[in-house]
């Protein structure tokens, strides 16, 4: 640590009582997977469950931050890493003021998430696949990238000429096509809620 920053660690609450106080326990989920996979809308409608269910947890996603705290960056390989580097600080701010997070991006090297893995600590970081096969993506379409990719509008789009790497051994692996969101939504809760209920020794 830099002579000039001095810890003042012992002067916050801590996180523990955090815990107490919002009776939960922390997780970072990770979501990645290709752009229509179904990302977002199972991080809505899991933020909605969780809430339902007296657990308070924080989307980040393109939208909140690719439109402000990563405004400056695109989507060239060093962008994404820069990209997804900064969502994992963020997020650790989050897990330690005591909130669940949902993270929903691309992230499509396992580099890329492995620095966030890294970032975030393994103990909280739970890679989530949230999995469907490009035609299906393509074939949603849902925001007319794809088409714009296969015409050549969009240079560099993940999936069509910028890879995605499938994680190899996730803590889930969601299958979207085969399912209703609303069952993607339930399986991850149910996966979960084991994890994030408070329990006074959970991470000793
Ligand atoms: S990541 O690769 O850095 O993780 P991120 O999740 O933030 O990507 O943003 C992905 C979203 O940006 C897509 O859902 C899509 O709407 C939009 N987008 C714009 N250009 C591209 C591109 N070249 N590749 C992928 N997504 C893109």
């Amino acid at each position: 640590m830099p002579e000039h920053i001095f810890p003042i660690h012992d002067r916050m609450v801590q996180f523990d009582d955090r815990c107490k106080r919002l009776n939960q326990r922390p997780i970072c989920l990770w979501f990645c997977g290709l752009s229509g996979s179904g990302k977002s809308t199972i991080a809505i409608g899991l933020e909605k469950k969780l809430f339902q269910e007296g657990y308070i947890a924080q989307i980040l996603d393109g939208d909140n931050i690719r439109n402000g705290i990563n405004a400056n960056l695109g989507f060239s390989e060093a962008d994404r890493a820069e990209n997804i580097r900064r969502v994992a600080e963020i997020s650790k701010l989050y897990l330690q003021s005591g909130l669940i997070t949902i993270n929903s991006f691309i992230s499509p090297t396992r580099a890329m998430r492995a620095q966030a893995k890294a970032i975030i600590g393994p103990k909280y970081f739970k890679e989530v696949y949230i999995n469907a096969s490009l035609e299906a993506c393509e074939a949603r379409d849902v925001k007319g990238l794809y088409k714009k990719a296969r015409s050549g509008a969009i240079k560099g789009f993940t999936g069509i000429d910028s890879p995605f790497e499938a994680p190899v051994q996730p803590f889930m692996n969601i299958q979207t096509e085969a399912q209703s969101p609303e069952s993607c939504i339930n399986q991850l809760f149910e996966a979960i809620e084991p994890l994030i209920q408070f329990k006074a020794d959970a991470y000793e």
